[in-house]
């Protein structure tokens, strides 16, 4: 039944699911799909995103731990910890995998969802996500939890792909990401179906303006949008602001 709905509408049984079974063949498939373009756009996320002060990042939807493993150099430091949050155990299971690979010491794991934050108010410094803001059903209440997570002053980030502005280079973009991709999913994945939620889950996914009121709406200040490969990759930033001092 999930499979008839539109993409933002299947819940997170259904995203789960299919994350636990396209797991194993992720990666290889993003880096094919973007000509590997992905780990570009995840650096230029974690530049905006971390500075050398902040201690305690939380990476939602971090699936095999691409973003919040870019991120590791730069918060290993003493006390300096990422925290990786999704629903899929698979994908969890290659983030960790990975992460002991790389010796990535800075990095923690943890099974639960965005739209329950798993962790006390304002703990963060940063609450990023790169590709999975259009896989959470509910993100007016995601932005929310977010704000909740982070700290006065705290920066939220967040990576994804939007469908470009019409143009030849959309029309392009639509015949290569909407028609072949499914394909190239079937072929390396023999998972046309999760290939093809994830092309519908861009075409119909909401405009970058939208994604910043929606975030602006949430509490946050200082929202800004940041475009690439012609508007397909959008990097919002925005920051938690400090609570009003009364005047004194
Ligand atoms: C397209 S992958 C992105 C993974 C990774 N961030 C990257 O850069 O490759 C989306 C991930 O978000 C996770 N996800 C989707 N909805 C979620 C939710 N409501 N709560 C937590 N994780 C979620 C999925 O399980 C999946 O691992």
């Amino acid at each position: 039944m999930a499979d008839q709905l539109p993409p933002h509408h299947r819940g997170e049984k259904f995203v789960q699911a299919l994350f636990d079974r396209i797991a194993r063949r992720y990666d290889l498939l993003n880096r094919v799909i973007s000509f590997h373009l992905d780990t570009r756009w995840r650096e230029k996320a974690v530049r905006a995103a971390i500075r050398t002060s902040d201690r305690l990042i939380l990476d939602v939807g971090t699936g095999t731990g691409d973003l919040a493993l870019t991120a590791a150099p730069t918060a290993n430091k003493p006390g300096g910890t990422i925290i990786g949050l999704d629903l899929s155990l698979q994908m969890l299971r290659r983030a960790r995998e990975k992460s002991r690979r790389r010796s990535a010491h800075a990095t923690r794991f943890v099974l639960g969802s965005a739209l329950a934050v798993p962790f006390k108010d304002e703990r963060f410094d940063v609450v990023m996500t790169a590709f999975a803001l259009r896989n959470i059903p509910d993100l007016p209440l995601f932005f929310r939890q977010a704000n909740r997570a982070l700290r006065a002053g705290g920066r939220l980030v967040t990576l994804d792909m939007f469908p470009p502005p019409d143009s030849i280079f959309a029309r392009l973009y639509a015949l290569y990401f909407y028609r072949l991709v499914p394909w190239i999913g079937a072929g390396i994945a023999r998972e046309r179906g999760a290939y093809q939620y994830l092309s519908d889950s861009v075409r119909t996914f909401a405009t970058p303006e939208a994604i910043a009121e929606l975030i602006r709406s949430a509490g946050f200040r200082s929202v800004a949008v940041q475009k690439f490969f012609c508007g397909a990759v959008c990097l919002h930033t925005a920051e938690k602001p400090e609570p009003l001092q009364p005047p004194g």
